[in-house]
């Protein structure tokens, strides 16, 4: 039987976040900076040749995970999409925090599609299995080509920019928050200005991680007090923080020798120091 194992599912920061404007369809029109970051999921995948889809949760702690999860729908995705027959059986061990705003289901999604495509010999360039993916969610066609990058619309224009490689410390409380949330409350913003590139690729060197604001953080912050209890925790240590996508994960920079010190964190709330990635570990798996 043939398997990949191991394959890297990296979680996304967004630097900013614009809320520009509104479709019809309801999907709100964005701009961002999203950066890969080295707190990752793994996923291992055997074939299966009675084409079922499976998802195997042996060693997973914690929350138990949706039967029907963004992985296994990606599989099925693909599935329909190459027209095949064939299996798999999905090994997910989960690390990156749900409800984060970190993109861990589109990035698992991502890898997924990556993985199957080489395991099933199918053989899809990137622009199909970006089809795919949009449908899963707006984050995945990001992941799936694995530059940090300038993404608008609604996550499908994707241009490459260069982020410096930074040392960044993530703080998720132990509440999460749901994107839909978000994006229908009525307190939300939606018509920033539009940015350019040019003037984001003008700021030198770690500016770029201080452009912007997350349009998304004030809604946030009323759904859930601890985006802002945990924002004033990093702020009490002088951190310039700010949340990542629809949260509840916040993020400060973190100069080169520095070692935060936070306080005891509340039960349930989870804190790690990152690096940011140059590139996903499996770009060029399909061109
Ligand atoms: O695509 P994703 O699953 O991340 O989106 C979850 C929900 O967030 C969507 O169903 C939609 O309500 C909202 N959303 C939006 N505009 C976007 C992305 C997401 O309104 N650009």
């Amino acid at each position: 039987m043939k398997s990949l194992y191991d394959l890297p599912a990296p979680a996304k920061l967004n630097l900013f976040l614009h809320v520009t404007g509104r479709r019809a369809d309801g999907y709100h029109l964005l701009q961002s900076v999203f950066v890969l970051i080295d707190w990752c999921d793994t996923i291992s995948l055997d074939a299966r040749f009675d084409g079922v889809i499976r998802r195997d949760d042996v060693g997973h702690v914690g929350e138990p995970l949706p039967a029907d999860d963004l992985c296994t729908r990606a599989a099925r995705a693909l599935q329909q999409a190459a027209g095949s027959h064939q299996g798999a059986t999905i090994h997910l061990n989960k690390r990156i925090p749900s409800q984060a705003g970190m993109g861990g289901g589109s990035s698992d999604a991502a890898t997924v599609l990556l993985g199957l495509n080489r395991l099933w010999n199918l053989n899809l360039p990137l622009s199909k299995l970006e089809q795919v993916g949009l449908q899963l969610g707006a984050d995945v066609p990001f992941f799936l080509r694995g530059r940090n990058a300038w993404v608008s619309g609604v996550g499908e224009e994707i241009t490459p920019v260069d982020v410096p490689q930074q040392r960044i410390i993530v703080l998720k409380p132990e509440k999460g928050l749901a994107t839909p949330a978000i994006f229908q409350h009525p307190a939300l913003k939606r018509d920033t200005p539009h940015a350019t590139i040019a003037v984001f690729a003008e700021k030198s060197g770690h500016e770029r991680f201080l452009f912007g604001t997350n349009d998304l953080q004030p809604v946030a912050e009323l759904l859930e007090p601890q985006v802002a209890q945990a924002i004033t925790l990093l702020r009490n240590q002088r951190f310039e923080a700010r949340m990542t996508g629809s949260g509840s994960a916040v993020f400060a920079l973190l100069a080169d020798d520095a070692a935060p010190n936070l306080p005891d964190l509340p039960s349930g709330w989870q804190q790690k120091t990152c690096c940011t990635l140059v590139e996903h570990p499996l770009v060029g798996w399909t061109t």
